[in-house]
């Protein structure tokens, strides 16, 4: 933790991002977005940001339910930010999702249907000083949820390199890798980290592979 700067609520939208996502077509925003304002909150030097959406309560655990405290991709991106040196901003909804697995598979298939871009809630972190983004995520209906399409399209990720990273429980990465390259046409899309939710307190070994394939770590 200690070579980490958590960004988590703290940051703010830079101008740049408010004119260009990584597509033609930004999607919805929110007020407070909108109205957010340059900050300097972020670690000098830093190069890396891991931004990740994760939802804690009942979910699937091999074919049965599971309470979760901590979300599986929040472990899995606490995981990445000890190994490394990144900012994390933390992907939150504006209209969190229920605790109800079956209710929260339920808004997703509609947020899907719909092409929704669900709202973030407070600011978004100013991407200028990062050449990377790791991006993280659940798999919802066998790609990222939709809120992830309200963040590529929000922040300015022209010219930056994206490694996804996400946890799963039976579809591997799913759509991840050509939802992203569909979005973000003028990003690079780079390896992909996949790990099983359930078994994700086991997954230092392929993160630290993960980080070096990826040159993030030497
Ligand atoms: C709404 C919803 C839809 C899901 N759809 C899939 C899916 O299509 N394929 C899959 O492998 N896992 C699916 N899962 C399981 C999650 O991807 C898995 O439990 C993940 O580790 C949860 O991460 P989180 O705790 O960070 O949200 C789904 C879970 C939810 C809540």
């Amino acid at each position: 933790m200690n070579r980490r700067t958590l960004m988590r609520g703290s940051l703010t939208l830079g101008a740049g991002a408010l004119l260009a996502g990584c597509t033609d077509s930004p999607g919805q925003r929110t007020a407070s977005q909108r109205s957010a304002t340059p900050s300097s909150n972020t670690r000098p030097g830093s190069k890396v940001l891991l931004a990740y959406f994760s939802r804690p309560g009942e979910n699937y655990h091999y074919g049965g339910r599971i309470d979760l405290d901590v979300g599986h991709t929040e472990v899995l991106a606490n995981m990445i930010a000890s190994a490394v040196a990144v900012d994390v901003y933390r992907i939150q909804a504006a209209d969190p999702y229920p605790q109800d697995y079956e209710e929260t598979v339920e808004r997703n298939k509609r947020e899907q249907e719909s092409e929704a871009r669900p709202a973030i809630a407070g600011a978004l972190p100013t991407v200028e000083q990062y050449d990377t983004v790791l991006l993280g995520s659940p798999i919802w209906n066998v790609r990222p949820p939709m809120i992830m399409r309200t963040f590529v399209e929000a922040v300015d990720l022209r010219g930056k390199t994206i490694h996804p990273f996400v946890t799963y429980a039976v579809s591997g990465i799913g759509a991840t890798v050509e939802d992203y390259t569909r979005l973000c046409p003028e990003a690079t899309i780079g390896d992909g980290l996949a790990v099983r939710g359930e078994e994700v307190n086991a997954g230092a070994a392929d993160v630290t592979a993960w980080l070096q394939r990826t040159s993030i770590s030497a």
